[in-house]
Parts: structure tokens; sequence; C-alpha cells
């Protein structure tokens, strides 16, 4: 009992050490290195499902069959001087261990294991829009930007007709915050970018803040003119009219309350 496990350890190491891992995207390319030195005149290549050993691909007397498992027909192109398998059109089927046997003209032989491992494609993150106002063609916005992703990195960047610019928050994987201050009139339009990046991979949303400019003074139509002179004259003239009758009216009372007090 004890001899048997080591003896299973030990192939599990071996298999571990050999293996390539290459990425791919659902509904991407990839293509497998077969890891032939490229001095290599290769005469014979078998591509193989490592895990039951089907053939899926193979170059032996000259002759290339791509063909053989109805799940990757289409699919696959066998690069003879490289070896290297590329399959098209990422099923998630795809993503095993594959292995690769090749044989030069001197004889010479090879074999290498690759793990294909499909990746999900980011997603677009998401832009929201905690606080904008507008005054004056002074604008500003407080934008926060989120991805659905993990361990992402997003980056803002801004431009508009004048300048660009990028701020980078590397390793956030959260959201921050974002001011941005417009007084000039030639930057009426900013877009803002949020951009999520992990390995190979990236997506991006945009945000256009549009700034108005303040609106101008309205011309006074000639009737408004008028109308305000005539009201502004009647009323002057009430004024004065009234003054006089409130004055009076007080140094009545006044005397009044003066004469009583004597009295
Ligand atoms: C995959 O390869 C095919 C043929 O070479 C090409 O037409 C297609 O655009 C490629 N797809 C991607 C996602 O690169
Ligand atoms: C590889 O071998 C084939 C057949 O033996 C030969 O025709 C071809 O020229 C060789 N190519 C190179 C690059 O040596
Ligand atoms: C080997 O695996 C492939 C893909 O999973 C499958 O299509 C094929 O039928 C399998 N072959 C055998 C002999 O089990
Ligand atoms: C930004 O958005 C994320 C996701 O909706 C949220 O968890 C976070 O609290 C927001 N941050 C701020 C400061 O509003
Ligand atoms: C900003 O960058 C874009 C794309 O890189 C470029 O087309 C544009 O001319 C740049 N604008 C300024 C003002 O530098
Ligand atoms: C995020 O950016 C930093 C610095 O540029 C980099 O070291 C790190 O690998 C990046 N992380 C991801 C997930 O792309
Ligand atoms: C990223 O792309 C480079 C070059 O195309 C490639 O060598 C590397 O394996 C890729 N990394 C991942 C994690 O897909």
């Amino acid at each position: 009992m004890k001899l048997q496990s080591l003896v299973i350890t030990f192939i599990q190491v071996a298999v571990v050490e050999s293996i390539t891992d290459v990425f791919g995207y659902h509904g991407g390319n990839v293509t497998l290195p077969s890891g032939a030195s490229s001095s290599w005149n290769l005469t014979k290549i078998e591509w193989s499902i490592y895990r039951n050993n089907t053939w899926i691909a193979t170059y032996q007397r000259k002759k290339i069959n791509v063909d053989r498992l109805h799940s990757y027909k289409g699919r696959l192109h066998l690069d003879t001087s490289s070896g290297d398998l590329t399959i098209r059109n990422l099923k998630v089927t795809d993503a095993t261990e594959y292995s690769v046997d090749l044989i030069d003209d001197k004889g010479r032989d090879s074999s290498n294991k690759i793990r294909l491992n499909l990746r999900k494609k980011l997603q677009k993150p998401t832009i929201q829009i905690v606080n904008s106002n507008s005054e004056n063609g002074e604008c500003w916005v407080k934008l926060n930007c989120s991805s659905a992703d993990e361990g992402v990195n997003l980056t803002w960047t801004w431009h508009s007709e004048i300048f660009n610019r990028t701020s980078s928050i590397p390793g956030s994987d959260g959201s921050f915050m974002l001011r941005f201050t417009s007084t000039s009139t030639r930057q009426k339009q900013v877009t803002f970018t949020c951009s999520s990046t992990k390995d190979n991979d990236s997506a991006s949303a945009d945000y256009t803040l549009t700034c108005e400019d303040p609106s101008p003074p309205k011309p006074t139509p000639a009737w408004l003119v008028l109308f305000i002179g005539v009201f502004l004259g009647v009323l002057i003239t009430l004024v004065v009219i009234y003054r006089d009758k409130i004055k009076t009216g007080c140094i009545q009372a006044k005397e009044t309350v003066l004469k009583g007090s004597v009295i």
C-alpha cells in the first residue's frame, strides 16, 4: 500500500511539470505551440487529446489531416513547419489537455503537453454619475467606475478638443471618483473613458459631459422698454404725490398728539 501511493505521487508530479498553459477566449482563436525547435524539419506531427489519446490533427507521410474529430471539424489549422496547431472559434469543450508528438527528418523525436484554458471576456465597466452640475459654463461631474469582474485594473482617460489625459489607479478592484471643472468655452465636451483591464483583455465604457455656454442676455424688445418707461413714470409720479400726502399726514398726527399732551 505504501509503495503504491508513492508511485502515484511521483507520476502526478512528473505530469504537472511538463504541461504548458495556453489561454484563449470563448469564440476566439488560439495557437497551441508544438515546442519544436525551429531547426527541425518535421516529417511527422501528431496532435491528440491527451486525456483519451484521440488524434485530432496529424501530418504523416506529407499528408495533413485536421478533420479527424467531428467536434473540431473546420476549426483546425496545422502549421507543418512549426508544428503549431491553431484552433478557431473556441468552444467551452476545447478547454482540455492536448499532446503533440513530433519526428524530424533526422529521426529526432519530441513531445509536448499543452493545457488550454478558456477565459471569460471582461464585461463592460459601469459608469455611474454620482453628481453633476453646470452653471455659467462651469461644469463638474463626479463619476464612479466599477467592474463586475474581479481583480481588474481600472483606468480613466478623458479628452476634449484640446487635451488628452490619463489617470491610472493600478490594482484597483473597486471604484473611484473623478471631479472635473471646465471653464473654457473651447472644451464644451469632455469624454471620459473607463477601461477595465486584466491580463490581455480589456473592456471600456464612455461618458460624455456637455458643458453649455452661459446663455447670453437676450435683447430687450422695444415695446417692453416703452412699457417699463411708462410704468416707471407713473410709479414715480405716484410716489412723489403720495410722499407729500404721507409727510403731511405725519405732521398733522404729531401736531395732534402734541396738542393733546399739552391739553
Ligand atoms: C480567427 O481566425 C479566423 C480565420 O483566420 C478569422 O477570420 C477570425 O477573425 C479570427 N477571430 C478572432 C477573434 O481573432
Ligand atoms: C525538409 O525535408 C523535405 C523532405 O525531405 C525537403 O524537401 C525540404 O527541403 C526540407 N526543408 C528544409 C527547410 O530543410
Ligand atoms: C476523446 O475526447 C473527445 C473530446 O472530448 C471526444 O470527442 C472523443 O469522442 C473522445 N474519444 C474517445 C475515444 O473517448
Ligand atoms: C461606486 O459603485 C460601486 C458599484 O455600484 C459601489 O459599490 C460603490 O459604493 C460606489 N462608490 C461610490 C463612492 O459611490
Ligand atoms: C488625443 O488623442 C487622440 C487619439 O490618440 C488624438 O487623435 C487626438 O489628436 C489627441 N488630441 C489632443 C488634443 O492631443
Ligand atoms: C494592474 O496594474 C499593475 C501596475 O501597472 C500591474 O502590476 C498588475 O499586474 C495589473 N493587474 C492586472 C490584473 O492587470
Ligand atoms: C498575453 O499575450 C502575450 C502575447 O500575445 C502572450 O505571450 C501571453 O501568454 C498572454 N497572457 C495571457 C495571460 O493570456
